[in-house]
Order: structure tokens, then sequence, then C-alpha cells
């Protein structure tokens, strides 16, 4: 089933931040796909604008080394076709240089303007006043931010007060790459697609859901910001937040911005405070040949967290009572994300007491091996009476769908959308600022106390203690599969 290719306009895309690390690794590759689909329609550009001070050829140098190193490409006709559809200007976003030249490329057609602000937060306010002083945003013309958005509730919102300043709502576009990956929006199609699940998708059917975003890679390069991150800001309060809106939201009337965004602010909403003892925090210490978290961030005493397993409670009237673990980290056995559904028990086992406990559990794989499994309870083959053992029913999408299935990763999806002007995807002011003031008080609370996350070795499952969290309620983690 190969994917359908829905036709853009032409565009202008103005990438700040055009040689840095985001650019070269997830947007470059990701255009370069979408060109060779033949969404990059013919007068459409990509700006690069940096600091370095390149030509445009230069640039496209960047741009052949990046699409070599991340996108899988030596060269050939697309190549050359896609670099010279690039410009470059060498910018000061702090200053005046290179904003003439800017705006004078820009002049040249009206086509829908983004500007991807690939940059650090600090830059924002002064790319926003220079765009508007120069007249180059208009009413087609979008901004794209990456997180982190905000380290906290108060920096969040002046941020938001920056961008909306100068923008207005409905054109900036906050990125959190999590929404834009096939599975995670497969979550919706089984939800809403599906008569089977919804009916039992709340508290009297569900005993808790898990939610497990667990790496294997360390903090590798990104030491001095993950050491004031942490897994709670740089994960748990976006991507995994963002998975807990999806899997508790109430359907949205249709499949449109503002709806599926009111009912993701909902369930953020919803949220209680978490109780410090519902709260596990760990640190990879170093092993099989790799080194501890405290030398990768270079602070001997850093209390900074790289695993986080929390269990929250939503009060509304679809959830009250059922518990949902959250869990992530890095350093762990193996690449796993997964959500898994876990059904309360059949109310009245008629093949009485011995056949022990069985109930459904939905598990949707989130990366890799793309799929959803339903564990159902069926009679062990054979003789020797009613003997019952759970089993999958399993669907790879890989196999289900067929090798022509194209997962496009999640930045082509989300800059196609940024062009198309599709908010869907995409955090909306309100939304960012729930969230942190959801987190605020749990950091807040580690900061008081001067918490200090327990170790655990590198390439386990985590800290004992995260065990025990689901264990003391009588319930299991789903093995992190290596
Ligand atoms: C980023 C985090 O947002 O997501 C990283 O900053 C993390 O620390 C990454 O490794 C995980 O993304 P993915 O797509 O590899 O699951």
């Amino acid at each position: 089933m190969a994917s359908r290719v829905i036709p853009v306009e032409a565009f202008d895309l103005v990438v700040f931040g055009g040689t840095g690390d985001l650019a070269r690794r997830k947007i470059l590759p990701a255009l370069f796909k979408r060109y060779c689909a033949g969404q990059m329609p013919g007068p459409s550009r990509l700006i690069g604008a940096a600091r370095s001070e390149l030509t445009t050829e230069g640039y496209r140098e960047v741009v052949r080394q990046a699409l070599r190193e991340f996108g899988n490409t030596d060269g050939g006709p697309a190549l050359e076709g896609f670099l010279g559809q690039i410009d470059y200007v060498t910018i000061d976003a702090r200053g005046g240089t290179g904003w003439q030249e800017l705006s004078a490329l820009l002049d040249i057609n009206d086509h829908v303007r983004a500007f991807y602000f690939s940059v650090g937060p600090g830059l924002f306010k002064d790319l926003a006043e220079r765009l508007q002083g120069h007249r180059m945003v208009d009413a087609n013309s979008r901004i794209v931010v990456e997180k982190p958005f905000g380290r906290d509730l108060e920096s969040a919102k002046a941020l938001n007060r920056v961008l909306c300043g100068f923008f207005d709502e409905g054109q900036i576009y906050r990125i959190d790459h999590y929404l834009g990956k096939e599975t995670v929006q497969n979550l919706m199609a089984v939800r809403f697609g599906n008569m089977l699940f919804e009916p039992l998708w709340n508290a009297q059917y569900i005993d808790h859901i898990q939610i497990t975003v667990a790496e294997t890679v360390g903090v590798g390069g990104r030491g001095a910001y993950y050491e004031r991150a942490g897994a709670m800001r740089d994960m748990m309060q976006n991507h995994l937040m963002q998975l807990l809106c999806l899997i508790a939201m109430e359907p949205p009337a249709k499949f449109e911005p503002d709806a599926v965004r009111d009912e993701k602010l909902k369930v953020i909403r919803a949220l209680d405070p978490v109780e410090p003892h519902h709260i596990v925090r760990g640190q990879y210490t170093q092993a099989d040949g790799v080194q501890g978290f405290r030398d990768d961030v270079d602070n001997p005493r850093s209390k900074t967290e790289s695993f986080i397993a929390l269990r929250c409670h939503l009060s509304n009237w679809r959830w009250a009572g059922t518990p949902f673990y959250l869990r992530t980290g890095k350093r762990l056995k193996g690449r796993d994300s997964q959500i898994t559904v876990v059904f309360k028990d059949a109310p009245h086992s008629i093949f009485g007491p011995d056949t022990g406990r069985h109930n459904n559990e939905l598990t949707i794989q989130l990366q890799p091996n793309e799929g959803i499994t339903l564990d159902v309870t069926i009679k062990e083959p054979g003789q020797g009476g009613m003997r019952l053992i759970d089993v999958p029913l399993d669907m790879s999408f890989a196999e289900a769908l067929g090798p022509d299935a194209d997962a496009p990763d999640a930045y082509e999806r989300l800059i196609m959308d940024v062009i198309r002007g599709n908010q869907t995807l995409f955090m909306r002011d309100d939304e960012v600022e729930a969230a942190w003031a959801w987190t605020d008080p749990i950091i807040q609370g580690w900061e008081a106390r001067g918490d200090v996350p327990k170790p655990y070795d590198a390439f386990t499952s985590g800290p004992d203690t995260a065990q025990q969290l689901m264990r003391r309620d009588g319930r299991e983690w789903r093995g992190i599969d290596s």
C-alpha cells in the first residue's frame, strides 16, 4: 500500500540555524525526501540562514554532506535538483547583517513563507523583531519553533508573550516531533476509527495504562543542555504528556486543529498533582564500556535525572480511579516505546479458581517494530481440563501494510503540515503552559527537598524502586525489549 502524496503549493522555507545540528540531522533530510516525493514544486525554495559566512555554493555543500550523513543520499539528479532550489544568507540575528538580502530574496514572489527558528529560544525575540521590522511576515507566513519551549511555566509564558507579540497564534507552529510519528497518529486512528475499543475505554473496564519510552542512548554531546533539563523537562513534560493526552482524551468532534487541541488541553488540566512517593528518579552509572551520567554531563555531583517513572491520575468522569504509569529514561536495556492498556479481569471466572488471573491487554508498540498486539485469553490446547492461557493477536504494521508502506519521518509530515497550514499536530500556547503548570511543582519539590536520583546500571530497566512503584499496587511494568 503506497502512501498518497497530496500536492502542496510552492513555498519558501527559511531555516534560521540552517547549518546547525537539527537542520543537518532532521530538517534537510526530511525536506529532501519530500522533494523526491514531488512535494517541493518548482519555484519552492529552501533558504538557509546562519552566522557562518558561506556562499550559496558553500551552503549547498553543507547540505550535500548532511544528506550523505543523515539522508542516505550520495548523489544523483534528484540531489542536484534539490540543491538547485537552495539559497543561503549570512545573517546576524542580533544585528543588521543579511536582513536586506533575505527580504530581497523573499520579495521575488508571494509564496507561503515559513520561518523555522532552529535556534535557541534566546534568539526568538531578535528574529521576530527583525522579520517584522523588514516586513517579511504577512498573513501567509508561519513561524516554526522547537522544544524546549521554556524550562518552567514562567519562561514558557514569557516565550509565548514574545511570539504572540509579533505573530498570531494561528501562525505559530510549536513542534513536538512525537506528534508527527506515524504510530502516534495511529493512536487516534485506533481509538476513534474502531467501534471495538471506545465503549471499553474508561475506568470501568481499564485497570491501568502504562506508557514507556525507553532509550539506549546516553546524553551524547548534549551534556550541558541535559544537565539543566533532565528527563522530566526533556521528555515527560512534552513527549510523554502528548502520548497521555492522545490515549486519555475525549473524542474530538472533528480531526481539526482546535477540536483536537481543546480535548488534549482538558486532559492536562485534569491531571492531579503527583505525590512525591509516586515518583522515582534515576541516574545511570557506568557499565558495559560506557561512562556514567555524571561523567557525561561533566558534573560529579549532578542531581539531574536521566530516568523518571511516575504514577498519575486524571480527575475526570472517564478516568477517575485509573492509574497511569509513565516512565522514560536513557541508557536503558532497549530502545522500546510502547503504550499498554491493561483491562480489568473478567468479573467472575466460570472456570473455577484454579485457572489463574487473565485479562486483556492492548499494546501499541510505537517504536521500533511498530504494531498493535491484543492479548486474549483462550483454552490451552490438549487434555487436562480447562486451562487458560493468554495469547497475542499480533499485528505488525510492516506486515499488515506490505513492503511498500512508507512511514515518513516525523519531520517530513510536520514540515508539510506547516506549509499546508494545518496546526493539528502542533502544540498550542495554552497546552504548553498547562503542561508546565503540572510539571513545575514536581520539580520544585525535588529542589526543595534536595532530592538525589537513584543510581541504576546502564542498560538495565532503571532503578529497582521503579519496579516497586508498580509492585506495591500489585502491578508490573511490561518488559523493555532489548
Ligand atoms: C528529543 C529529546 O526531544 O527526543 C531527546 O530531547 C530524545 O533527549 C529524543 O533522545 C527521542 O526522540 P526519538 O524520536 O528518537 O524517540
